[in-house]
């Protein structure tokens, strides 16, 4: 039992750690929590930080997300305690105890969880998201679209019911994640990435 609670802790240390964040302090010295939306993601790492910056963060936080599930997971073969896992790397995103409990909006850690477990429904993502991107050019409108989409794959995974309700969750909790976003799209205040 405390080996599966250490791999849930570590899990939601790794995920935690808020590569947006650092990569724009490491090449711009800005601080991006005070800079754009003030979002600790890639977007706003583009935003503050310049494209290296973003794509670093990006690969990072997609990367952190699949390795937890990598590392972790094997520590049982219950399929739930693998969800777990990835659910903790998410938390840990979004609520990291490196910047006091405060984080992104689980976006590219998301895809990295779920590169583990449904790489298909990624694609449908990804194609929803490339399509919501182009038309709003707007991240936020891209991110919830694709969110939305792969829980609504989610049941034709071939996985069990406790996987489709977690992405369904997901879904809401990226919905409600973006609020902010919500609210200045209807404001007509949301700023377009291009
Ligand atoms: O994944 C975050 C993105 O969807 C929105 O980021 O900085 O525009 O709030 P931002």
């Amino acid at each position: 039992f405390i080996r599966l609670l250490i791999g849930l802790i570590a899990a939601y240390l790794l995920g935690g750690i808020p590569f947006s964040y650092l990569w724009v302090k490491v090449l711009r010295g800005t601080d991006i929590r005070k800079c754009g939306s003030g979002n600790v993601g890639a977007t706003n790492a583009y935003r503050c930080g310049g494209l290296l910056a973003a794509l670093l963060a990006a690969l990072c936080d997609v990367g952190k997300g699949y390795l937890a599930v990598l590392l972790f997971a094997p520590l049982s073969p219950a399929p739930a305690y693998a969800y777990a896992v990835g659910a903790a790397a998410i938390l840990g995103h979004v609520r990291s105890p490196f910047l006091g409990f405060r984080g992104g909006k689980a976006v590219a850690t998301s895809l990295g969880v779920l590169l583990a477990f449904h790489p298909w429904g990624l694609l449908v993502a990804a194609v929803v998201f490339a399509f919501a991107l182009l038309l709003a050019r707007r991240m936020s409108v891209a991110s919830m679209a694709a969110a939305v989409a792969f829980a609504l794959v989610a049941p034709f995974s071939g996985r069990d019911p406790l996987f489709v309700s977690l992405s369904f969750l997901l879904a809401f909790a990226i919905l409600w994640l973006h609020r902010g976003n919500i609210v200045r799209l209807m404001e007509g205040r949301e700023p377009r990435l291009f």
